[in-house]
């Protein structure tokens, strides 16, 4: 049966990502595509940054498409769009993983250009991020002298995240899962997060997946130093989402690396980066992170051959060297859209 896909252009470099998405899943399988509006444009025009409207499509298709959605410094009580989506579908999980692709070292963003790697080998690990509570709680508070941030730690969402790096693990013929904390200060909220955690990798120790644990600041450092130690990371929401950010520069920067925000129900998949309103209608954003994201999304609906194929057809053309100029190519974002087109 065809799947219903909504998708939502967002801001900046937005429309013109989703439109060479699109056109790259058309070629690929049959998908109905369904329109939904959110982002900071939306606002100017509807009052608010995410519609009900959006939100209802997104619980009715199979799955959600998102590209990036700026989001005004100076409004007050504005919250971001993609933060209320995760929120309202309870999109729980937010899964980065980090694959090497072929000519692109490290760190091509500081560059703009190819260098040396830093590591013989290329990447292959994962971040799967908690998505819906930590100091992400949106409880906050100040009396212009003091503030102070809840850090919301549940056990509930701690067993659900880490089973869920432990499956993705398992699917992904992982060996390893590590569970990153500071519980030795947060003793409180990090060590519930471990101790839950440590009690759901009992179950997985039989299907030869073992578990370990380590402190978010050194593993700070480490992702640098030697990121061939980590397979799949399982962590609160903060610090996966300074970590993922991190270790896209290990794969050529923000432009490349996608992501998946995963439910029970529902699913998105968006680029990791955000609008880049500095090369917005420039033409010259990469494609890859955008492309990563719908090759996941295939596979979540049942299209795996296809997702194979996209993601082969972009290491392609890394090999052919038909990349934009963050990677350290020429290319516009039309010409690397085509020759991907091409590689299919
Ligand atoms: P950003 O990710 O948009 O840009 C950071 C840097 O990366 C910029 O120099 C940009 O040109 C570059 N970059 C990003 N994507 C690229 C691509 N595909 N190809 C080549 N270069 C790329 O982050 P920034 O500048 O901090 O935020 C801009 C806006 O995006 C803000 O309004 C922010 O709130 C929003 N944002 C939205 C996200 C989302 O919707 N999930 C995530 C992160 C930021
Ligand atoms: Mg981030």
């Amino acid at each position: 049966m065809t799947k219903s896909i909504l998708y939502i252009n967002g801001d900046g470099v937005g429309p013109e990502l989703m439109a060479s998405a699109r056109s790259v899943i058309d070629e690929l399988v049959d998908v109905e595509w369904v329109e939904g509006h959110a982002g900071y444009a939306t606002f100017k025009q509807q009052g608010t940054p995410l519609p009900q409207a959006t939100i209802d499509s997104a619980r009715a298709c199979d799955s959600v498409l998102f590209c990036a959605v700026t989001t005004p410094p100076n409004i007050p009580n504005y919250k971001s769009a993609i933060i209320t989506l995760r929120q309202e579908l309870d999109l729980y999980a937010n899964l980065r993983p980090f694959d090497s692709l072929p000519n692109v070292s490290v760190p091509a963003w500081a560059s703009g250009g190819l260098q040396q790697p830093p590591s013989a080998s290329p990447l292959h690990f994962a971040i799967v991020r908690e998505n819906t509570e930590g100091l992400y709680s949106s409880i906050e508070e100040s009396d212009g002298q003091r503030a102070t941030a809840l850090r919301v730690i549940t056990r509930h969402a701690s067993e659900r995240i880490v089973k869920f790096a432990f499956d993705y693990a398992k699917a992904r013929k992982f060996s390893r899962v590590t569970l990153v904390h500071k519980a030795n200060v947060l003793r409180k909220t990090d060590g519930l997060f471990l101790e839950a955690g440590r009690e759901i990798a009992k179950s997985y120790a039989r299907a030869g997946i073992s578990c370990d644990d380590a402190i978010v600041d050194s593993v700070a450092m480490r992702l640098v130093k030697s990121p061939q130690d980590f397979q799949v990371i399982a962590t609160t929401n903060l610090f996966g989402d300074i970590l993922s950010d991190e270790a896209s520069a290990l794969i050529g920067g923000l432009g490349v690396a996608p992501s998946a925000n995963i439910g029970e129900k529902h699913s998105l998949f968006e680029p990791v980066h955000g609008s880049a309103p500095d090369i917005a209608g420039r033409g010259i954003a990469n494609p890859t992170g955008m492309l990563r994201s719908a090759a996941m999304m295939l596979e979540r609906i049942g299209c795996k051959k296809e997702a194979v194929r996209l993601e082969k057809a972009i290491a392609r053309a890394y090999e052919q060297r038909i990349v934009t100029k963050d990677v350290g190519g020429s290319a516009s974002t039309a010409q690397m859209v085509e020759a991907i087109r091409a590689n299919l």
